[in-house]
């Protein structure tokens, strides 16, 4: 045994010595010393790398700073807009002490711009990804006399500041790469605004595309609460904000914020202990971030059917375009302010305040002022709190049009706070006569409100008093109340309602684990998902998420009843649904028959509500990932509940954590830019809709169509039907009457606008509704279908290379997630 064991020690020495010189090696250089071919500064940590590489058809050379675990991934570059021609560069520092990069006839092409000579210059690689240079070896970070973080390119990294250091007098700002080839810079921008209160601001050249809203003293006013904590305001002298410092919550290396060449901020973060990169957030996030998604005085509120309404006192500028879901060209007033008379304001509660474009602002002033200032001058517009401290103060004024409102809360007027809610209120300008009108109808509202809550309420004690009746007779089925307000379950109870997870017991397999019928001793019938041990999570995340998972309530989602935990065991407890899935009530012959056209086409409205709900919830957003029919339960009524909804974003840990690298989908359900690329966004989950739509339609299976004619999948083929114009041979039965007709042919052109290859093309979840729902709305001609390809003919003895292919052939897959 020792003889064996001694080499193998003597190995593991030489490793370390090795791995430990290398280690020491270079994350410095000083006077004299450079730097050229490939040699390379490693920061102390193994974190970054700096050093030449090549980009582009011509070969040019460039001095970057990459990732040394992923060297595709650049975070800086020196010499971007003057690439060496060949392979000569020499990065090193000057007799002056500035960073130098000379090329072959020691010319220099770069160099770093100094304020001061340093008496003895070095230059460090640090584990942040910033290169600075400093005097001496141990001066501190305030000491620094250039560092890389203040020449930022398309990547945010923590640590960096973006906007005006109170130092240094430069703006710092993002800018996207032109392509992936070249490091030359792009079209895209993303740069503080100073006009006014400062707001950052996404350009494409110089036309806007989004706005993190304005600085209300607390925060950005159209960033969502999460995305906010990510950045720390820098203050500068006046008290005001200057820029924006990137500090996630936890010390993150591994943690980025790069502006895509298609002008996606997106934030990135690389998983322990792997070297692929998941991207967690990205903006502009939905229809509403676009800028002006809505034209002028109209508010867009992304999970309304109707996501732009006009301000009230106003009406569309062009009737027509808006019934197309053309927006554009905004809203009107119904009736000219009335100058001479008294005007007067009515209160717009938690939105995004509209852009500066025309304003007035007066830091020191009370809202009374404020609202006697706006009446003063004919051309105001709205006025709004400049501050939201201390229950608000300050004035700020809008002149014309108000531009790029965002909406966040289902009751404007009465509840809009929620803690995921970065708006804040503004009071719109109307003429009395609108005021009036406002008034009385606010008034019937109210009244019928009224009377519905005593209704309600009657009914809730009625409930109540069922209740206690209830509990009082089942005292002995135990559940441990948490601090949560969702019960968890004792593992004791849970495994005897399920026979001891019995094999008879299981009624599915999802992507995350079986899931179990259970009976409890109440009587109440549950479904039990005994999540798989790979996907386990710490006890305090794991019941974060469920509480985050409990407060998705939606008539079309099934309910979470509780969870229950015990060692490694995670379990999740849900309703019992008596129905099966749509699955099952679409394919199977027999009972397919039972689903007859108008039940079909209700239960797509009601999965495209519930998807709404989970898209563009305002307290969390929730992309589900593995949308399909047996993904569908049906309840008594036929009524659908989507199932599995939550559970991608809980095993993915989207911030600190990673402890899975596999994400699930289902191929035929899955779209392409996932499948391909692994990038997801709510427009995959409308991707899936769309087979989901056409499979409801057809009664078939996308994954396994075949037709004698030819070898394209259900999407191809309802493409092919609809562009000769028999889209109704889709069909799973023939129909008589015309309005059902109609509605056929509406579903299956939705259904293939969502299929369509490019996720922008694709309508958002709101516009599905409208589509759907809204005879009136004129849908665009579909575009071509993703995977638009023929198959090769099953048994054909090749093994055919393309993604489309070999997916028709898996079932399920668990698949690792690329970049
Ligand atoms: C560095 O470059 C030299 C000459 O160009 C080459 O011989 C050597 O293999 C290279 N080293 C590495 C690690 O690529
Ligand atoms: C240092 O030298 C470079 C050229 O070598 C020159 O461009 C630069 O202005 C000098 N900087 C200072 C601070 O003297
Ligand atoms: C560039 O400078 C280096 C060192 O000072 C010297 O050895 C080399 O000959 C120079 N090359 C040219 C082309 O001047
Ligand atoms: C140095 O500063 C000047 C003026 O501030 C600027 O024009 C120039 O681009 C800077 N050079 C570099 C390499 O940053
Ligand atoms: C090489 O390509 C880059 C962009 O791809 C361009 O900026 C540069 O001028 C090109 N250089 C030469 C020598 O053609
Ligand atoms: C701002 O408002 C305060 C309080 O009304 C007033 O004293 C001050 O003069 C105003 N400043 C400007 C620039 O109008
Ligand atoms: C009203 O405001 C506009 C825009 O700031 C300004 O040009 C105009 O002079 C103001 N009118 C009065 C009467 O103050």
């Amino acid at each position: 045994m020792e003889t064996l064991a001694l080499p193998s020690l003597f190995c593991c020495l030489i490793a370390f010595s090795t791995f430990l010189q290398f280690c020491i090696a270079v994350d410095t250089i000083s006077s004299g010393q450079s730097i050229s071919g490939n040699q390379t500064l490693v920061s102390s940590g193994q974190v970054f790398e700096l050093g030449f590489f090549s980009s582009g058809n011509n070969k040019s050379r460039y001095l970057g700073i990459w990732y040394k675990k992923t060297p595709g991934i650049l975070v800086w570059i020196a010499n971007q807009n003057n690439p060496l021609t060949d392979a000569s560069g020499v990065f090193t520092i000057s007799n002056n002490g500035t960073l130098t990069l000379l090329n072959q006839r020691n010319h220099t092409i770069w160099y770093s711009n100094l304020s001061r000579v340093a008496q003895t210059p070095v230059a460090q690689l640090l584990d942040s990804g910033n290169l600075v240079l400093k005097d001496g070896v141990t001066s501190s970070s305030k000491s620094y006399l250039w560092k890389s973080f203040d020449y930022p390119l398309n990547t945010w990294l923590p640590g960096m500041t973006i906007g005006k250091d109170t130092n240094n007098g430069g703006d710092r700002f993002l800018t996207s790469c032109r392509d992936s080839d070249s490091a030359s810079p792009g079209d895209f921008t993303y740069k503080f605004d100073y006009k006014g209160l400062p707001q950052i601001i996404l350009r494409r050249g110089s036309i806007k595309k989004f706005r993190t809203g304005l600085w209300n003293g607390v925060r950005f006013g159209g960033l969502p609460v999460p995305v906010n904590q990510y950045f720390v305001p820098v203050f500068g002298l006046q008290k005001d904000v200057v820029g924006y410092l990137f500090e996630p919550k936890a010390k993150l290396n591994n943690l980025r914020v790069t502006l895509s060449q298609s002008g996606i901020l997106q934030g990135i973060l690389l998983k322990k202990g792997s070297s692929e990169w998941t991207i967690t957030n990205a903006i502009p996030n939905d229809l509403c971030d676009n800028y002006g998604q809505c034209g002028a005085n109209s508010v867009c509120t992304s999970y309304k059917s109707s996501i732009c309404e006009c301000l009230e006192g106003f009406i569309p500028k062009s009737p027509e375009e808006w019934k197309q879901l053309i927006w554009s060209s905004g809203c009107l007033r119904r009736t000219p302010l009335d100058c001479q008379r008294k005007d007067g304001f009515i209160k717009l509660a938690w939105v995004k305040l509209p852009d500066l474009l025309e304003f007035w602002l007066n830091k020191s002033m009370s809202t009374k002022e404020c609202e006697a200032e706006c009446l003063k001058n004919c051309s105001c517009t709205a006025y709004a709190n400049s501050d939201i401290r201390g229950g608000g103060n300050g004035c700020l004024i809008w002149f014309g049009d108000l531009i790029d409102i965002r909406g966040y809360s289902e009751e404007n007027d009465i509840s809009g706070y929620s803690e995921e809610n970065p708006g804040q209120d503004i009071y719109i300008r109307l003429p009395a006569s609108e005021l009036r009108s406002i008034h009385k109808s606010n008034t019937k509202k109210r009244l019928v409100v009224i009377l519905m809550v005593s209704i309600i309420s009657g009914l809730l004690t009625l409930g109540l008093v069922f209740s206690c009746i209830w509990k009082a007779t089942n005292i002995r089925c135990e559940r441990k109340k948490e601090d949560v307000e969702v019960p968890l379950y004792d593992f004791t109870t849970i495994a005897t309602a399920t026979n001891k997870f019995s094999q008879a017991n299981v009624i599915g397999a999802g992507g995350f684990g079986p899931v179990y019928k259970g009976h409890l001793c109440n009587g109440q019938d549950i479904a039990v998902k005994r999540l798989s041990k790979d996907s386990r999570q710490g006890l305090k995340e794991f019941k974060n998420e469920v509480v985050l998972i409990a407060k998705l309530q939606h008539r079309n989602l099934v309910s979470l009843l509780g969870y229950c935990i015990q060692g490694d065991e995670r379990m999740l407890i849900y309703e019992y649904m008596p129905n099966k899935s749509l699955n099952y009530f679409i394919f199977e012959q027999n009972e397919s028959a039972l689903l007859a056209w108008p039940k079909r086409y209700d239960i797509v409205v009601g999965i495209v509500r519930g998807l709404l709900y989970l898209h563009q919830d305002s307290r969390l957003q929730v992309i589900h990932r593995d949308l399909k029919a047996s993904n569908i339960l049906l309840d008594i009524n036929l009524n659908p509940k989507i199932s599995d909804f939550g559970l991608a974003r809980t095993f993915r840990g989207d911030e600190s954590e990673v402890k899975t690298d596999r994400v699930v989908g289902t191929y035929g359900y899955i779209s392409p830019e996932y499948a391909v690329d692994g990038t997801f966004s709510v427009k995959s989950d409308v991707f899936s809709l769309g087979v989901l739509m056409l499979e409801i339609v057809s009664g078939k299976k996308n994954r396994k169509f075949f037709h004698p004619d030819h070898h394209h999948n259900l999407l191809g083929h309802a493409w092919l039907l609809w562009k000769e114009g028999r889209a109704l041979e889709l069909l799973f039965t023939c129909l008589e009457d015309s309005d059902s007709i109609s509605q056929v042919l509406r579903c299956i052109q939705v259904g293939l606008l969502c299929v369509q290859k490019f996720p922008e093309d694709r309508p958002a979840m709101s516009c599905v509704l409208s589509m759907l729902t809204n005879a009136e709305v004129i849908l665009p001609e579909p575009k071509q279908p993703g995977f638009f390809i023929e198959r090769s003919s099953s048994n054909a003895g090749t093994t055919s290379r393309n993604e489309e292919s070999s997916m028709e052939n898996a079932v399920t897959i668990t698949m690792p997630e690329a970049r």
